[in-house]
């Protein structure tokens, strides 16, 4: 399937400012739109209202998103960003409840996550139900020459 470029535009706008370059975790316009030709491969962009953006020219300014992988009863996580002049207001929390619903609705029984040890995000994933179950000790290497441990979360839906 190809994917909308208009979401794919919408993805790039907030990647472009979300992630901090020392971490290496922003993908390119080339990895998204490789990973969203995958039938597995799901996309949710919110719009500066905290409304789902659909596909289309119209549809208003990103604020944020989350990209996810499922696979028999198990979906994965790849992605979640706000823009930082959109974040603090729930939008996060809102696209992680929408995901949860749409995963559900794919007969999805779990869901998992790996997320870099100290990443303020980890707070959003507690509150909204994920616990840790893993961790990867040394496996992200920073631009800076240093590594982090990757911590897995896993929720139940
Ligand atoms: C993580 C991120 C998506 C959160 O988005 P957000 O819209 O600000 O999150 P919300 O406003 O919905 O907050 C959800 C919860 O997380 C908490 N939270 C969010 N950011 C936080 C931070 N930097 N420090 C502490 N707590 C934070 C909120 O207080 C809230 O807690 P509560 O549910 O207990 O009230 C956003 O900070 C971001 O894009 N970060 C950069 C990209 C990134 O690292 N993504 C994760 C790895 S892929």
């Amino acid at each position: 399937m190809t994917p909308s470029p208009y979401i794919i535009d919408h993805i790039m706008t907030v990647m472009e400012v979300a992630f901090d370059p020392e971490y290496g975790e922003a993908w390119n316009r080339r990895q998204v739109s490789d990973a969203l030709v995958m039938p597995s491969t799901h996309a949710l962009v919110l719009d500066t209202r905290g409304a789902l953006i659909e596909d289309g020219p119209d549809s208003g300014r990103p604020s944020g998103f989350v990209l996810t992988r499922h696979a028999a009863d198990e979906e994965e996580l790849l992605l979640i960003a706000v823009s930082p002049e959109h974040r603090g207001q729930g939008f996060g929390r809102e696209l992680v409840e929408r995901l949860f619903l749409r995963a559900r609705e794919r007969g999805v029984a779990r869901i998992f996550l790996e997320m870099r040890q100290g990443n303020p995000a980890e707070q959003l994933y507690r509150s909204a139900g994920f616990e840790p179950i893993g961790r990867r000790p040394k496996y992200y290497r920073l631009a800076t020459g240093g590594t982090l441990d990757a911590i897995t979360f896993g929720r139940t839906l």
